[in-house]
């Protein structure tokens, strides 16, 4: 029979069913026991934490019951003794090994700190399935200027994801500049921050090597302080940068680095200088030819260069894939200080014709038969684009703008962290080396030659034979 409330006159429905809490009787004395064994197993994980404080921490300790002040004072002196004098006497060695992984140590923990909201904020945490998911920072290795991170992506990321955010990044964890690049595995990516610039200073011109190894010509420091090595072998070059940004030094440096060859009859440079010999003409006693002011000279030379191209494919054809340079068959090194002036600005129909055609040859049926060419742009206008892409090496100096960047050096290269309109005036002579297939940008500064070094190189190591100058026999 149902229950009716009679004050309100209402039906009283039964509940479902009755639930009373179960209490249990448990001595105090328990519960104290089980918050301290609680408490005690938290102080075990923080101490196995952060072990790296806490056991050296408690060695002093020790040291300090058992000795006294001595203890703790002799084990701290003896090492900070020992590693002041390392730095004192060999301090590269002691940054390497002793500084930089301790300051890694560090960066790393400052990084994790910011780690998530930096991830979340740049775009990079994806969400699923509700959950979110982060990129990992598996290592942080600090060298020079600069802090390498290793980044796990997560599953569906790729390494443009980071390029394209790279400036929000550079921002967020407050440095100068930050490069992506793929890294040793398909999932890892390598962030490159950039804190101080180790570039500021100039580079003195490097060490001339007796015969040059044309793999490895060092033309400049990276950032890491160590030589930059050009591969010329296999290769064309290309230097772009605006006025003042410092192209001379790239190709000066450059001749340095093959003047051992030259004097040995290795190698053979023929400089065009279309703006009247300004740049190039200092050196004149290196250059087996020489072109200022006679185009028809310069038409001529690049014609007889690819003919030398073409005698010497002919003759390899079958028994090698690449020409080893000898004093019968030198290398073959054109530097033309203005490629624009060549291609663009000749109001010469035929002539122009002539360079442009022997030029697109040259480049593309040069590289595997040591016939190179090293061109500096100033300006990269329509008429010279097409012949960008047969620079497989390409070098990018200060640009003015932005758009200039992607298109002299290839698309997606100024995302890759290759900011040469970043460049300020005051550093001539840094720039952005860029591989053909390679989609890391390596930072340089070139070395820089001043009118003496250039004289002395030019006594040094001149051309050993009969010169062409404009035409004529110097
Ligand atoms: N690698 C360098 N290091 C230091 N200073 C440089 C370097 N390259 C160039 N400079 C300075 O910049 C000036 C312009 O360089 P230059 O090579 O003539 O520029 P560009 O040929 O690109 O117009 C030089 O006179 C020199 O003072
Ligand atoms: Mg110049």
């Amino acid at each position: 029979m149902p229950l009716i409330n009679v004050i309100r006159g209402e039906r009283i429905e039964p509940a479902p069913f009755n639930v009373r809490t179960p209490y249990l009787k448990v001595p105090l004395w328990l519960v104290l026991l089980l918050w301290t064994v609680r408490g005690v197993w938290r102080l075990v994980l923080v101490y196995l934490r952060f072990w790296y404080v806490t056991v050296p921490l408690t060695g002093l300790t020790y040291l300090y019951f058992r000795f006294g002040w001595w203890g703790p004072g002799l084990a701290l002196g003896v090492p900070a003794a020992g590693l002041g004098l390392w730095a004192v006497v060999d301090w590269r060695s002691c940054r390497r090994w002793a500084w930089w992984p301790t300051l890694s140590r560090w960066r790393r923990f400052r990084y994790r700190r910011t780690w998530k909201p930096a991830m979340v904020t740049a775009g990079l945490a994806v969400s699923f399935d509700g959950n979110t998911i982060l990129p990992v920072l598996k290592k942080v290795r600090v060298s020079g200027g600069t802090d390498v991170l290793t980044v796990r992506m997560v599953t569906g990321q790729i390494p443009d994801d980071f390029a394209k955010v790279s400036e929000r990044l550079t921002h967020t964890f407050a440095a100068l500049n930050c490069r992506v690049s793929p890294g040793s595995r398909p999932d890892l990516v390598v962030l490159t921050m950039r804190r101080g610039d180790p570039l500021t200073a100039v580079v003195e011109p490097l060490p001339v090597t007796g015969v040059p190894d044309f793999t490895a010509l060092p033309i400049g420091l990276r950032e890491d302080g160590s030589v930059y090595e050009l591969r010329l072998y296999g290769t064309q070059i290309l230097v772009v940068g605006a006025t003042g940004a410092g192209k001379g030094s790239v190709v000066w440096s450059i001749v340095r680095a093959l003047a051992g060859g030259i004097s040995a009859g290795l190698v053979q440079l023929w400089a065009f200088d279309p703006k009247g010999g300004m740049e190039l003409g200092a050196g004149e006693r290196l250059f087996a030819k020489f072109a200022c002011t006679d185009f028809k000279a310069m038409a001529d030379l690049l014609e007889l260069a690819l003919k030398t191209a073409q005698d010497r494919a002919a003759r390899l054809r079958g028994h090698t894939r690449q020409h080893v340079a000898s004093v019968t068959d030198p290398l073959i090194v054109i530097v033309i200080d203005e490629l624009a002036a060549l291609t663009a600005y000749i109001t010469e129909r035929q002539l122009k014709d002539r360079i442009k055609a022997a030029l697109g040859l040259l480049l593309t049926q040069g590289r595997a038969v040591g016939v190179h060419v090293i061109g500096c742009l100033q300006d990269p206008r329509k008429e010279v684009l097409p012949f960008r892409n047969l620079f497989p090496t390409r070098i990018g100096l200060r640009l003015a703008e932005e758009p200039e960047v992607d298109l002299v050096l290839g698309d997606g290269m100024r995302d890759r962290g290759a900011l040469c309109d970043r460049i300020p005036m005051s550093l001539p002579g840094v720039g952005f080396v860029v591989l053909d297939g390679d989609p890391t940008p390596a930072r340089v500064r070139f070395s820089y030659l001043d009118d003496d070094d250039i004289a002395s190189l030019a006594d040094t190591y001149a051309f050993d034979g009969a010169r062409v100058v404009d035409g004529e026999w110097a």
